[in-house]
């Protein structure tokens, strides 16, 4: 079964998410900054789902635009998804 990142992992939404999906039979890490969400959330979701959760602390960012590692020419858009530490 396929694994799959949820954002925002301990927030309101994304924890739901998370049981969603494992008792859908999905693989799934959470990536989130814990800025407006406490960690411990993922404890309940263990609890419901018997099933550890591992949450990157990171924080995710999505943008349009070049990407400055980038050494291509293209002027087409792009999109990139970083994931970034918290310092
Ligand atoms: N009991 C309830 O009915 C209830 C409880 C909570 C929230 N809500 C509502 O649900 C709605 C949606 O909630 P939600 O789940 O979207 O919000 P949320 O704030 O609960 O979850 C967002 C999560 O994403 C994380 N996050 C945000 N930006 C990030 C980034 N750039 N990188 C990494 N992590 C990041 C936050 O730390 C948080 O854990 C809101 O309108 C809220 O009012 C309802």
């Amino acid at each position: 079964m396929a694994k799959i990142l949820v954002t925002g992992g301990c927030g309101y939404i994304g924890s739901h998410t998370l049981v969603d999906l494992i008792e859908n039979g999905y693989d799934v890490i959470s990536v989130d900054n814990n800025k407006r969400s406490n960690p411990l959330i993922l404890d309940g979701v263990e609890k419901l789902t018997n099933k550890k959760i591992k949450n990157y602390r990171l924080i995710f960012a999505i943008t349009m635009t070049r990407s400055p590692f980038s050494r291509k020419t293209k002027t087409s858009r792009e999109l990139y998804i970083l994931l970034l530490t918290n310092q």
